[in-house]
């Protein structure tokens, strides 16, 4: 799939955003190493801790219909603002990329930036654990 039909099918998504509280509306689609697409919107929560973004949504589908990896994300908002994806998702990315993950953001005015997730996040958590 194209960038600008993962962009199209992620603007189409983010109506089905929950977010009464932000307002702020967001899309995502991944794509899998085994070339699938996944979608995800923002949820939020009454309880805000629990609010989770589009792009953990769109992952954590991937990941439970049993893909093992990411190679691009594309998210966007119905803001004015780019959608750089916040820490915690950043952080999921990099459970299930590489360093060279594209990340694609985008919004509502058309605004677009690509980058690496090792640009976003150059220094994911880690710790070594025993084999
Ligand atoms: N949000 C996302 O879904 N993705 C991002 O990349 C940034 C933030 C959501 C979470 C929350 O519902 C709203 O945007 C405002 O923080």
């Amino acid at each position: 799939m194209n960038e600008k039909k993962m962009i199209d099918i992620a603007r189409e998504v983010l109506n089905n955003a929950y977010a009464p509280y932000s307002k702020y509306r967001v899309g995502a689609v991944v794509e899998t190493s085994s070339g699938n697409f996944y979608t995800g919107c923002n949820v939020e929560n009454m309880s805000f801790g629990l609010t989770v973004c589009a792009e953990r949504v769109a992952i954590f589908k991937a990941i439970s219909n049993g893909e093992k990896s990411i190679t691009r994300v594309v998210i966007i908002s119905d803001d004015d603002s780019i959608p750089i994806p916040c820490g915690a998702c950043l952080q999921v990315m990099s459970e299930f990329s590489d360093r060279d993950l594209e990340v694609i953001v985008s919004s509502r005015d058309g605004k677009l930036e690509r980058f690496k997730l090792a640009d976003l996040l150059p220094n994911p958590f880690k710790f070594n654990k025993e084999e």
